[in-house]
């Protein structure tokens, strides 16, 4: 049975001090957390400071993006094996961030997602809609098609292996919600296009909510059937409401 799995994606914020009083926060509640994995995504330069607040905790490491080459002449990337170096877990590929800001395609996403696995670790592929996307209906032809992309690369056996996160993109920062039956719907859309091609895969796979959770909404996005946890962006960076988000999944 897949478990649920709370993340927090720091992005682009905070610095040597913050980053310690937060770790601090997270660790000394860490203990109330019950049924729920929790893992921290660090912008890149503070994941070997974060690996070693983490020792001797359940608390797991993820970067915020991999290179998808695994070595060379790639100015500014930063490789899997050097992520699995540092002792992270996982990589999130594909955030909407990277994709609209940074111009990341399908295809590169899906080389990424592969990059990560090559190297044992867990992609956590976001996927998600844009504002004028849903409001001329086609999430779900959206959402495909950025799963597509990974299919076809790595074929669903990657995704025994892999997280999927949706991430509505006119959620994300803005404190605009999902509505739990929004969310309920793409992810459900998510596991039958997958369980189409394996059911067992599908059945197995995390799939995470992103988008303004905070702690007064996430008990009942999570309570969702196929909603196992979330990808939290602007409340991962406070101690107490992050672990309330996780207490929430768990
Ligand atoms: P948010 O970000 O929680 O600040 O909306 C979520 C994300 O971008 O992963």
């Amino acid at each position: 049975m897949r478990g649920k799995l709370v993340a927090g994606n720091w992005k682009m914020n905070g610095s040597l001090e913050s980053i310690r009083g937060l770790m601090d926060g997270i660790k000394q509640g860490i203990g109330s957390v019950q049924g729920a994995a929790v893992a921290v995504c660090p912008p890149a330069i503070y994941i070997p400071e974060v690996a070693r607040l983490i020792e001797g905790t359940d608390i797991r490491l993820g970067g915020q993006n991999v290179c998808d080459e695994d070595e060379g002449a790639y100015t500014g990337e930063i490789s899997a094996s050097m992520l699995k170096e540092f002792g992270c877990a996982y990589a999130i590929v594909g955030h909407s961030e990277r994709r609209s800001l940074y111009g990341e395609s399908d295809a590169l996403v899906a080389k990424r997602f592969a990059a990560a696995r090559r190297c044992g670790l867990i992609p956590i592929l976001c996927v998600g809609e844009l504002l004028e996307e849903r409001e001329q209906g086609i999430t779900e032809q959206v959402v495909g098609r950025q799963l597509d992309a990974v299919l076809e690369l790595e074929g669903i056996a990657a995704f025994a292996d892999a997280v999927v996160a949706y991430e509505p993109v006119w959620a994300i920062g803005t404190g605009k919600t999902a509505t739990p039956e929004q969310a309920q719907d793409v992810h459900a859309f998510i596991r039958a296009k997958l369980a189409a091609v394996d059911r067992g895969i599908a059945e197995n796979l995390i799939i995470q909510y992103g988008g303004s959770v905070k702690g007064a909404n996430a008990a009942e996005l999570f309570s969702q059937p196929d909603i196992d946890g979330g990808l939290i962006g602007g409340a991962s960076l406070k101690a107490d409401e992050f672990l309330a988000i996780c207490q929430a999944a768990g």
